[in-house]
């Protein structure tokens, strides 16, 4: 949904001063120890995302290797068409629990979240800008002074 619908102009123009325009939001809810077999990509030209949570301690969102096989195409917890594996044929690449902090996440190799006992509303808010590749996503924060690796 257009950003304007979630955030109130003034914030909006400060992120967009700040050199983050944000153009749309996704809102994702996910119940306490929601299970999904499966993980995704988002839709083509999506590399990253900010995100951030109301929260789904202790979850933790993962990131898996592309693999060789074509994807399952189906409806995800979103409720969207896209692009699907089992998450038993994939390869784990990384893993982390996002929080309240505004985090920069990959959405361009299989993503999903493993839920704890503590539901969790996540905000994604997705640039007015295109990327091609994850390290121009991540160059345009660091050129801006706006990331802190942990
Ligand atoms: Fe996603």
């Amino acid at each position: 949904m257009p950003a304007h619908k979630i955030f109130n102009s003034d914030w909006l123009k400060s992120s967009f001063l700040a050199g983050i325009p944000i153009k749309d939001i996704m809102l994702f809810y996910r119940p306490s120890n929601f299970f999904e077999d499966s993980a995704h990509v988002d839709e083509p030209g999506q590399i990253g995302a900010i995100n951030w949570c109301i929260g789904g301690q202790g979850s933790e969102m993962l990131w898996y290797k592309i693999p060789t096989s074509a994807p399952i195409t189906a409806k995800n917890a979103a409720g969207t068409w896209g692009s699907n594996w089992p998450v038993t044929i994939l390869t784990n690449l990384d893993r982390g629990c996002i929080t309240s902090t505004p985090t920069i996440v990959r959405v361009d190799v299989p993503h999903t979240v493993v839920m704890k006992d503590d539901p969790r509303w996540c905000i994604s808010a997705r640039l007015n800008i295109s990327f091609t590749t994850w390290e121009q996503y991540v160059g345009y924060f660091e050129s801006k002074n706006l990331i802190i690796h942990t």
